[in-house]
């Protein structure tokens, strides 16, 4: 009787408040893509497949002229993040005040998905709220997988070319006609694992930008949003620190 009570309760009670449908359910679990900014007069500079040997140069660049990288680091895939250079390079972006997010494990396979937020949270003590897809390639599988991590998936609205081929003349020539287009923010696509990219276009992006007036901010902030899901302190290295 007891058990029919309640049953019957229930019964009411999902027919009141409407149970939700599988497919809304998805839809809840399912990340934000994000392709541009929101916040008006800003652009956002972004840096993949790191962290690299230039991230010193870089950072000191971009603070040179009051500009936030955000910096989407990969587990393994230029080198193991848990080396000891490579967790002296997160450290030192993220100190500097550097959005730091992921752009997953090895660059390829997505199923190890998680593994890459446990770097960073290690060593930084910072959990991301933001990541990028490889190839800025994405399927429902893995709008679901980022869902799950509470991250949302972030594209771009502008490409210097710098990893499909482009010569570096041709790249800052990409950056004057955008500055010259002034579009109100950017979402600009780099990667700071070429020489020309740090040291040749973005001195000449970052001088066409300021002179347009943009602030020169983190994807977090260009969209008006926290970079982090929580921030606590970095851990010690210990021998689970392995790719
Ligand atoms: C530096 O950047 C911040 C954040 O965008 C901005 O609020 C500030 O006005 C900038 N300062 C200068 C001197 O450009
Ligand atoms: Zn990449």
């Amino acid at each position: 009787m007891m058990l029919l009570k309640t049953f019957f309760a229930l019964c009411v009670a999902l027919l009141v408040s409407g149970a939700p449908t599988e497919e809304q359910l998805e839809k809840r679990q399912r990340a934000a893509v994000i392709t541009r900014c929101t916040v008006p007069n800003t652009a956002a500079l972004t840096f993949d497949d790191g962290p690299y040997w230039y991230i010193y140069d870089l950072s000191r660049l971009l603070k040179a002229n009051n500009a936030t990288g955000t910096f989407f680091f990969n587990g393994n895939n230029y080198g193991c993040i848990y080396s000891e250079d490579n967790v002296k390079r997160v450290r030192y972006a993220y100190n500097q005040g550097h959005q730091i997010a992921s752009h997953t494990w090895g660059h390829r396979d997505l199923t190890t998905l998680t593994w890459d937020q446990m770097a960073l949270r290690r060593i930084t003590g910072a959990v991301p709220a933001f990541m990028r897809p490889p190839y800025g390639n994405y399927n429902n599988l893995v709008l679901d997988a980022s869902g799950i991590r509470k991250q949302s998936v972030v594209i771009w609205d502008f490409d210097s070319g710098d990893s499909v081929g482009v010569s570096p003349a041709n790249q800052k020539t990409r950056y004057t006609q955008l500055a010259n287009r002034r579009p109100s923010t950017i979402l600009a696509l780099n990667h700071e694992v070429h020489a020309s990219t740090v040291f040749d276009v973005m001195p000449h992006a970052i001088n066409q930008l300021r002179a347009k007036g943009y602030r020169l901010v983190s994807v977090a902030e260009c969209l008006g949003r926290a970079p982090y899901q929580s921030v606590g302190s970095p851990e010690a290295r210990t021998s689970a620190w392995t790719c």
